[in-house]
Parts: C-alpha cells; structure tokens; sequence
C-alpha cells in the first residue's frame, strides 16, 4: 500500500509508516527470533522447555500486543494524513501540528498498552528460561521436540 504513489502521499510522515515498520519489526522480525529461540534452547542445552504453557501464553500476549501496536498506528496515521492535509477555503491550514499532536494521544495509549503487553511477553520468556536453564540437562530432551512436554 505505501508504495502506491497516492496512497504514500498520505501515508508519508505519518504513524503509519511506524505501523509498518512494527508490523514487519514485531509481528516478523522478533516472532521467528523469538521462535527460534524456542525451538533451539532445548537442542543446545539438553533440556526440555520448564513450561509449554508459558511459551503459549507468550504467543498470544505477543499477538495482541503486535495487533493493539499496528492497528493503533495505522489508524493514527490515517488521521493524521487526513487532518495535516485539510485546507480552509482561503488555502490556509485547517489544523495545527499541535491539534495533531493531541488527537493522536489515544492511539499512542494503546501503542503503549500494546508495547507493555509485548514486553511482558518478553519476561514470560525470560523466566521460562532461567527455569529451564536451572534445571539439570537430559539427553533425551536433545531429541525429542519440545511440543511433547507438559
Ligand atoms: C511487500 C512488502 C513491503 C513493502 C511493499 C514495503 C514498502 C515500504 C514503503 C513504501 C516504505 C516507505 C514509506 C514512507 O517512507 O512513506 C517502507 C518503509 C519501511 N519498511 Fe517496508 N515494505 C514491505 C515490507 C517490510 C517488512 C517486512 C519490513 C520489516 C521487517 C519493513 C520495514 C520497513 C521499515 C523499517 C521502513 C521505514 C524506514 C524508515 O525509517 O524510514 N518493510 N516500506
Ligand atoms: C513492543 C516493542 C516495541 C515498542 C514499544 C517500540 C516502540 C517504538 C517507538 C515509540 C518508535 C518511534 C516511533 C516514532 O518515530 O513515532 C519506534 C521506532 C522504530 N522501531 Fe520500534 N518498538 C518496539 C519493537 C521494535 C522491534 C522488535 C523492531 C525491529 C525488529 C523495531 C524497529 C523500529 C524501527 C525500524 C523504528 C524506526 C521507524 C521509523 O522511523 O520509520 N521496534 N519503535
């Protein structure tokens, strides 16, 4: 959509690229990092996983934490475009940079929310592993894929 000429000339300057850039930098980037990582701990360190549960719960916080981040973006950006592009009669600007500002202070709450959700995500994870880590290594878990762990 953004390199769509018309569509980037309301799109450009706005959250909307942010929305863009986390859609790419979260919701792929970190997903298969993240995913990685769970998939190789237990093949390098000899041990299972402490809880699936917690990798499941981290998937879906992580989700919705992405979800709440891009969609606020997307729509901030939107509005943004539209209200810096909005003209009088006389050719003079319709809004303010600081009206902007402000009516775009709701989405950065829920670009916050979604932010805090993903990090909490990220210290599920961190626990998991210094769980997982402390305990002793087995080298059945080396060949055995993590799924079948409780
Ligand atoms: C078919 C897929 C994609 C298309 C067509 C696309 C297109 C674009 C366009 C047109 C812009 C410039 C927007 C502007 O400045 O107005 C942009 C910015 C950006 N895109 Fe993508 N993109 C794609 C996928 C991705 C993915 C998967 C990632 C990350 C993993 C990504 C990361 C970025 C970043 C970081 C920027 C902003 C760069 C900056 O700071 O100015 N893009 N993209
Ligand atoms: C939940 C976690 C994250 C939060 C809360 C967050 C927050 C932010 C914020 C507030 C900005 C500045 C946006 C602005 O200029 O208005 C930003 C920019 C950026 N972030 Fe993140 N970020 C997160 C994770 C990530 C990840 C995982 C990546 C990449 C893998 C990433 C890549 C970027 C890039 C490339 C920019 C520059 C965008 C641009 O100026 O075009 N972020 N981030």
């Amino acid at each position: 959509m953004m390199s769509i000429k018309t569509v980037n000339a309301l799109s450009h300057y706005t959250d909307w690229t942010i929305g863009h850039v986390h859609a790419g930098g979260l919701g792929w980037v970190a997903f298969i990092s993240i995913g990685c990582i769970y998939s190789l701990i237990p093949r390098v360190f000899y041990r299972e996983w402490y809880s699936v549960r917690l990798i499941e719960w981290h998937f879906w916080i992580a989700t919705i934490g992405t979800v709440l981040y891009i969609a606020a973006m997307w729509i901030a950006g939107v509005m943004q475009g539209l209200m810096w592009r909005a003209v009088n009669e006389d050719g003079t600007l319709t809004y303010t940079f600081m009206e902007v500002l402000n009516a775009t202070y709701p989405y950065y709450m829920v670009r916050l929310l979604g932010g805090v959700l993903f990090l909490s995500g990220m210290l599920l994870m961190a626990f998991n592993l210094i769980k997982t880590l402390s305990a002793e290594p087995q080298a059945e878990a080396a060949r055995r894929p993590a799924e079948q762990t409780a």
